[in-house]
């Protein structure tokens, strides 16, 4: 039998009745920047998170720019994160010009470990931004009482968390920013690229606004003086309509050109229709793999506190690399990650972080012994015991 990694082409069909009127209905209206599907998106995600606030933007690379900007970081600013997450978590961090503090992570969850961030916090630190590791949220009560007791932001990394909860709340709703993904891999992944930032804060989030459209027109100008405390006025007395912007051109904040297009937008609301029993399959595959395979293996042991939207199912073996070639084999999908956690990357160095080369053990261990197993919501269960067999194939051979 041969089990995929992941399979977006089944998903397509159960979708596809629903994407394809609407994505040739932009396609002949010619509309496919902002408007309508955009808005309509935007606010039903709003309802599903129980979210004041969602702005869609290009990718989760931007949301976090994003984010980290809406809070107002600066170059020179210190960043908390994880160094057990994807490369784009503290690229962004760099590319703000703040500079990432990687501090290591717990055994059990694979998150940011709160407990080590206080010895990490500095004056020059302006943030903690907590990554929800494989959809698994972290400890954010203690994130929170940390940062607010030393004034510090919260910036949440929710590119694998959609839909997850922490004491019946969704991630993206516990710090002060959340910033997702819509990568197509991701549990709501869209036709291309796409992100969103959330955020309960008025304030916040006419920045967010300014910062996505080149900190143009009156939102621009709004989030100056939030910003800065400049006040600008605008002599243009022309109202906006949908079609024409009076105050386009005038510029009030360096910023960036990161929408969502009305194309993804269209496919994302289709499938946010289907995301929680997306979301339940994964956690039906993941109860199988929790029962079915040998303790040998070790899996991610998560509070009760959480319920996790199962990004990835990852275990830990000592055998990693066997292992996999194991799977791959027998024809079973397989990943690794991270292979390198973030302190290890050769992009870091003094120069753009703290701490470069420093010894984070528990991320450097999960990191060697790291393995994914399939997980996608139309996974079969004749597909889910046959990775739970070969698996434990594997370790009877040992
Ligand atoms: C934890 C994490 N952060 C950030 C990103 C960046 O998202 P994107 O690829 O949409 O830019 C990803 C996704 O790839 C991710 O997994």
């Amino acid at each position: 039998m041969k089990v995929p990694f992941l399979d977006l082409r089944t998903q397509y069909q159960g979708i596809k009745a629903d994407v394809e009127p609407e994505v040739l209905k932009i396609l002949e209206n010619c509309c496919y920047i902002g408007g309508s599907y955009v808005n309509d998106f935007e606010r039903s995600m709003e309802s599903y998170l129980n979210a004041a606030h969602v702005a869609g933007c290009s990718n989760g690379t931007d949301a976090l720019v994003l984010g980290l900007r809406a809070c107002n970081v600066k170059p020179g600013d210190e960043v908390i994160t994880t160094p057990f997450t994807f490369f784009a978590t503290a690229e962004a961090i760099c590319s703000v010009g703040a500079i990432p503090v990687f501090v290591d992570v717990r055994q059990e969850d694979y998150n940011i470990d709160p407990d080590k961030i206080e010895a990490a916090i500095t004056e020059k630190t302006k943030a903690i931004l907590p990554v929800h590791i494989f959809g698994a949220p972290c400890d954010m009560d203690t994130i929170n009482a940390i940062a607010k007791k030393h004034g510090l932001k919260v910036i949440e990394d929710d590119a694998q968390a959609i839909g997850s909860e922490y004491k019946g709340r969704k991630a993206g709703t516990l710090g002060d920013v959340g910033c997702f993904s819509f990568y197509p891999t991701k549990n709501l992944g869209g036709a291309g690229d796409g992100g969103m930032v959330t955020t309960n804060s008025d304030d916040m989030y006419t920045i967010l606004k300014a910062f996505k459209e080149h900190g143009a027109a009156k939102v621009g100008a709004e989030a100056l003086e939030l910003l800065e405390g400049i006040k600008e006025t605008i002599d243009n007395n022309e109202e906006a309509t949908e079609l024409y912007n009076p105050y386009k051109y005038y510029n009030y904040l360096i910023g960036y050109n990161s929408r969502l297009d009305a194309i993804q937008a269209a496919v994302l609301s289709a499938k946010l229709k289907h995301l929680d029993e997306y979301n339940a399959n994964r956690a039906r595959i993941a109860a199988k793999y929790t029962a079915g395979l040998t303790p040998r293996i070790r899996r991610p042991e998560y509070s009760s506190d959480i319920k996790p939207c199962w990004h990835q199912f990852v275990v830990r073996s000592e055998y990693k690399e066997e292992l996999c070639a194991f799977l791959t084999a027998n024809e079973v999908g397989n990943g690794s990650f991270y292979p390198v956690p973030l302190h290890q990357q050769k992009a870091f160095n003094k120069d753009n972080c703290k701490n470069p080369g420093a010894s984070l053990p528990v991320a450097e261990e999960i990191s060697s012994q790291s393995v994914c197993l399939p997980i996608f919501p139309e996974m079969t269960d004749e597909q889910i015991d046959y990775v739970i067999e070969t698996v434990n194939r594997f370790y009877e051979g040992k």
